[in-house]
């Protein structure tokens, strides 16, 4: 794969530096020699002529071995005909590389070379046993060079973007800065506040977006973007700060599209969950960083796996409970053995998790990097079955929500594009079952699913997690539609306001049941409730406690707002009685007939209660 750029080439051979444990296949997303000798060699065409000036080598790290390239020597090519050595004064340059799998080591030429062919040429390795394969990750720096009859040019990519946003990496301090930048430049649309901080100490920031910051409004859904979950995947962090500059200048600038958004939307945006993890890879660059380096929480945890397990609830309940009428399939409360001191929950986790407990979102999207897919829960298998396929009741909706990001994305919906490492996602139109792909407990996804009323996504964003600053604009480019695209998408089903009939006050915590989606939505504070759908008609029905059930059907159409589905509740009669004598108030028809039938039938049980009583009176009297 080959990023070019205004200056600057980064050919990433096999889309290396961040591949992992998880991916599967014999090679591991490295490149392997067939022979084991000194003639291998690997080549990199660059597409045009090109200012070489150093390569960046990483072994493979696999689950099942080890290799790494100890020394190598580099060609140089034109035509790939004639090669000439990378000299080293009159010498032919060995190069050191690996002494681990991981490391990334930095080589630079002597002297840099003009050239479109590039070869890495490996002279020692190291040999796990009699297995020892010549296997290398890659990456080779250069400067592409002014082509005037453009000889050498294979074809032009494109690489701007029409958008003036401040395309480069931002640490922690840049972050603030730029986040502070839009807030002062659209103050009305916009509010910064953190969630919490992280185990070094720095906050959490998310940049909120609404027509009215800092306030729920009825009826109006809450979205989240969660970027930086793994600090090395570092695209999403970037994207969520282009998103809000660019929505803050659209909404200026009178774009109707988003200025529909902010104002029937409260948007929140979380560019970095784990900053600590992020400042580590930052430190290194994107060529430097490994597969690894600052996925985790200071502490080492991957917040991705760090979320309560509420799946194993469920399942144990599952097969435990012969009562079906008994199981609860919606807010899961959270296991006691995971909120005690000793658990092992990263503060970055337990920030999140009391923020998704006060905020009504209905939708969000965490975004991470090292893959090109859009991924749906559940991400746990049932069993540990390996490979299975576990479905949500949900499964058509997520279904729909990954098809919006993922075939809007200009890369993911290329038909010519390669895959990243082993699996092609491609043939699944760039989406799958999380659980499909690789068993994670304690996903953000599932938990959100299981415990909130929030439906989320993963979406990888690049086969590089930490792509160079150059290819950002592309990048924007790339993701733009797919960010507004999927945003959308809370604005489909039904929604609507559960109140109660006589006092018309909202009522919290109803539960909203779609017939044959076997998970139920709850109400929130003021009664508003939000149930994502495809189109298709369903039998609702609401439940509440001191409330009588009520039913009703709701068609959702193709159209990109929800369909309003009301619901006016009755009091159990009893309930409804006492609170309406108790005030004082005057009684509505149905309940003076109501309060007739009741006081009738008082009456009935009063009169055969004496009845039987005289009866017995009369029996004992005549006996005696
Ligand atoms: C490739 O061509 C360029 C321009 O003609 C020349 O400067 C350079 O030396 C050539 N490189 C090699 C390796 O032959
Ligand atoms: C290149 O190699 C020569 C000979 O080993 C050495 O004298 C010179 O300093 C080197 N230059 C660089 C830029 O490393
Ligand atoms: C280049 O030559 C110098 C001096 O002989 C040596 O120290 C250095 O290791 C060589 N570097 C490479 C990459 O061959
Ligand atoms: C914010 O809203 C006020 C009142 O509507 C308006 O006068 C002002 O220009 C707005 N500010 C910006 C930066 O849009
Ligand atoms: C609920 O009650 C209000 C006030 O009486 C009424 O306007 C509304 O149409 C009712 N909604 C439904 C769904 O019955």
């Amino acid at each position: 794969m080959i990023y070019q750029s205004h200056a600057v080439y980064f050919v990433c051979v096999g889309c290396v530096l961040q591949s992992g444990t998880h991916d599967g296949d014999i090679y591991d997303g490295a490149w392997c020699a067939r022979y084991k000798d000194k003639k291998q060699w690997l080549e990199v065409d660059a597409r045009r002529l090109t200012r070489f000036t150093g390569v960046i080598l990483q072994g493979r790290s696999s689950i099942w071995s080890w290799d790494m390239v100890h020394t190598y020597k580099v060609q140089f090519s034109n035509d790939t005909l004639v090669w000439t050595p990378c000299m080293n004064g009159s010498k032919e340059a060995v190069f050191e590389g690996n002494q681990d799998a991981e490391t990334p080591v930095l080589a630079l030429f002597n002297t840099s070379t003009a050239a479109r062919y590039i070869r890495i040429n490996p002279q020692t390795w190291y040999q796990n046993g009699t297995e020892g394969d010549i296997c290398l990750r890659a990456e080779v720096l250069g400067c592409a060079l002014p082509d005037p009859n453009t000889i050498y040019a294979w074809q032009t990519e494109p690489t701007g973007s029409k958008d003036k946003l401040d395309f480069r990496h931002h640490n922690y301090e840049e972050m603030r800065k730029l986040m502070k930048r839009v807030n002062e430049e659209c103050p009305n649309i916009t509010r910064i506040y953190s969630i919490g901080k992280s185990y070094t100490g720095l906050k959490l920031y998310v940049m909120e977006i609404s027509d009215n910051p800092g306030k729920h409004e009825l009826g109006e859904p809450e979205f989240r973007y969660v970027a930086g979950m793994h600090g090395n995947e570092v695209l999403g962090r970037e994207l969520l700060l282009n998103l809000m500059q660019y929505m803050c200048q659209e909404y200026k600038r009178g774009d109707q599209r988003i200025i529909r958004l902010v104002k029937e939307t409260r948007i929140h945006l979380l560019p970095s969950m784990n900053p600590d993890g992020y400042e580590m890879a930052f430190k290194k660059g994107s060529e430097l960083a490994g597969w690894a380096l600052g996925r985790y929480s200071y502490e080492g945890i991957d917040m991705n796996h760090n979320f309560a397990d509420l799946n194993s609830v469920m399942w144990t309940a599952i097969e435990l409970e012969t009562d079906r009428s008994k199981l609860i399939n919606h807010y899961f409360p959270i296991p006691e053995m995971y909120t005690s001191e000793e658990a092992f929950v990263a503060s970055e986790t337990r920030a999140v998790i009391n923020w998704m407990q006060n905020i009504p979102f209905v939708l969000g999207a965490n975004l991470h990097g090292g893959e090109l897919v859009v991924t749906y829960p559940y991400d746990m298998t049932r069993d540990w079955a390996p490979r299975e396929h576990t479905p949500t009741p949900d499964e058509s909706f997520f279904r729909w929500l990954a098809t919006a990001y993922a075939s809007t994305n200009r890369v993911m919906s290329n038909p010519d594009r390669r895959p990243c490492h082993n699996k092609d996602f491609l043939r699944f139109n760039n989406i799958i079952n999380g659980a499909d792909w690789h068993n994670v407990p304690g996903s953000m996804n599932d938990f959100s699913y299981l415990h909130t009323n929030c439906f989320e996504v993963t979406v990888e964003l690049s086969c590089d997690k930490f792509p160079h600053a150059s290819e950002l604009p592309i990048e924007w480019e790339n993701n733009r539609e797919s960010l507004l695209v999927y945003m959308e998408q809370v604005h489909r089903g039904i929604k609507g306001v559960i109140r109660d009939r006589d006092t018309e006050a909202g009522i919290a915590d109803a539960i909203i049941k779609v017939e044959e989606i076997d998970h139920h939505i709850r109400s929130v504070a003021d009664g508003d409730y939000w149930r994502l759908l495809n189109p298709g008609e369903y039998r609702v029905t609401v439940t509440a406690e001191g409330y009588l059930p009520s039913s009703r059907t709701c068609w959702v159409m193709y159209d990109h707002y929800p369909t309003i589905c009301d619901f006016n509740l009755t009091k159990v009669p009893k309930q409804r009685l006492k609170d309406i004598l108790a005030k004082g108030g005057k009684l509505p028809k149905d309940l003076q007939l109501r309060l007739w039938q009741l006081r009738m039938r008082k009456l009935r049980a009063t009169t055969k209660a004496i009845n039987q009583r005289r009866a017995a009176a009369a029996k004992r009297a005549k006996r005696v």
